[in-house]
């Protein structure tokens, strides 16, 4: 997996020079980020060496490539050590000056410091707020340990053990349970063009289908993304090297991306809102009110692609089988009868799995959160799940392993 360690400006540098070797034996990919004052401790030809990766500091280096974000992008571990008083306290405050900062700053996997510092320092109540607010947003600590320090003191301060630092990184990676798997998930909504510059669109932003395909990379898959009308912010969210981006706008261009994807995918998800009518034909010039035909559009239908994708594919179960999830935003106020139609929605399309999105004021559509209730072959709940869009996919896929043994 791809870990990224930031080493800031203490002594205790020289440790983590063996926590990279640990960690680059038990076979992953290291790309250490040291602060400029890191280098006094450590150069940057012993980390190169030991990561057998290249070392720099700056947010200047790589810009084609967009380094500064990119290495935080797709990590998926920060492990921060040793982190100085100093350094905790710019991560406190999100400051983004060295390529450290900016790396945190785009990362999405769990991070870890080891903090190393004298022990006033660590006692001191601005150190303890810092930490505390990092700990609230979910950065593991582990450390400081009780013993001695440099310049002969002794107390709390001193960075963990390597090992056990290592120790506690490699707890915090996510499992492989979905390694070896090819998945493809829709996401987005799709816009069907009226004339060149209008179109029948909704307002799926893509998060959920984002997040789907986030987690599954995140666990292992192999992940095809079938975008649709996705904004730049949301996109970035899914750069990573196991995804592979296939922008499409209509529903008729989803459909075909999907069906390609599906082929060799060992599970399919289709998160995407797709429009269930187009207009009859796409005027090939801007319709004006001179023309007197904005007033009526003919329509008509669309495929369904999630149930031409259920009549398609190889039966659910097993290691040859393909899992197929719909999503579908039920607004009926009784749970029961969404449950019901939800029911009748996923036979009718083929479905292994049927996520039921509850459209209201706090989830769904534009929102940060979702709340789901996963319908199964039967017909039962399989799960329930309310949180953050990430939680829910990792539902999601939890249920999808689960169906496939
Ligand atoms: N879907 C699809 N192709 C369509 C419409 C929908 O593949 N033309 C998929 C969606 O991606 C989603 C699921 O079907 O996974 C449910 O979509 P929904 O709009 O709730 O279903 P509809 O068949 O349109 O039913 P309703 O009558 O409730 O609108």
């Amino acid at each position: 997996m791809d870990i990224v360690v930031g080493v800031s400006g203490g002594i205790a540098a020289y440790k983590s020079v063996h926590l990279v070797r640990i960690l680059v034996k038990a076979g992953h990919d290291v790309t250490v980020v040291p602060t400029e004052d890191a280098l006094r401790f450590v150069g940057a030809p012993t980390w190169e060496a030991i990561s057998r990766n290249p070392v720099t500091t700056s947010v200047h280096d790589d810009v084609a490539k967009v380094r500064h974000v990119a290495l935080g992008q797709g990590a998926d571990l920060v492990v921060v050590a040793p982190a100085t008083a100093n350094t905790l306290a710019r991560m406190a405050a999100g400051i983004a000056d060295n390529l450290l900062g900016t790396t945190l700053l785009a990362a999405t996997a769990p991070v870890l410091v080891a903090p190393a510092m004298h022990a006033e320092m660590w006692a001191h109540p601005a150190t303890q707020a810092n930490v505390r607010t990092l700990v609230e947003r979910g950065v593991h600590v582990i450390g400081p340990d009780d013993g001695e320090l440099a310049g002969g003191d002794t107390g709390p301060g001193r960075m963990s053990e390597p090992e056990a630092v290592a120790e506690a990184a490699l707890r915090l990676l996510a499992p492989q349970d979905l390694a070896g798997l090819r998945v493809a998930v829709s996401a987005g909504g799709t816009r069907e063009p009226i004339d060149p510059v209008r179109y029948l669109g909704n307002r799926s932003s893509g998060r959920q289908g984002v997040a789907l395909a986030v987690e599954a990379a995140t666990r292992g898959a192999a992940v095809d993304l079938i975008a649709a009308n996705l904004a730049g912010d949301v996109l970035a969210l899914a750069a990573r090297p196991r995804i592979r981006i296939r922008p499409v706008a209509t529903a008729a261009e989803l459909s075909a991306a999907m069906k390609e994807a599906a082929v060799t995918a060992d599970a399919v998800i289709m998160a995407a809102a797709v429009a269930d009518y187009r207009p009859a034909q796409a005027a090939p010039h801007k319709l004006t009110k001179e023309d007197g035909i904005l007033d009526r559009i003919d329509l008509v239908e669309n495929e369904d692609v999630l149930a031409a994708l259920g009549a398609a594919r190889r039966d659910g179960a097993g290691p040859d089988g393909q899992i197929l999830v719909g999503f579908a935003a039920e607004t009926s106020a009784d749970p029961e009868a969404r449950r019901e139609r939800a029911r009748r929605k996923r036979e009718r399309k083929g479905a292994d799995l049927l996520a039921v999105n509850l459209a209201d004021a706090e989830h769904g559509f534009e929102k940060p959160d979702n709340a789901v209730e996963l319908i199964g072959p039967d017909g039962e709940v399989v799960a329930e799940v309310a949180g953050s869009k990430r939680r829910v996919a990792a539902a999601v896929w939890d249920a999808v392993l689960s169906l496939r043994r």
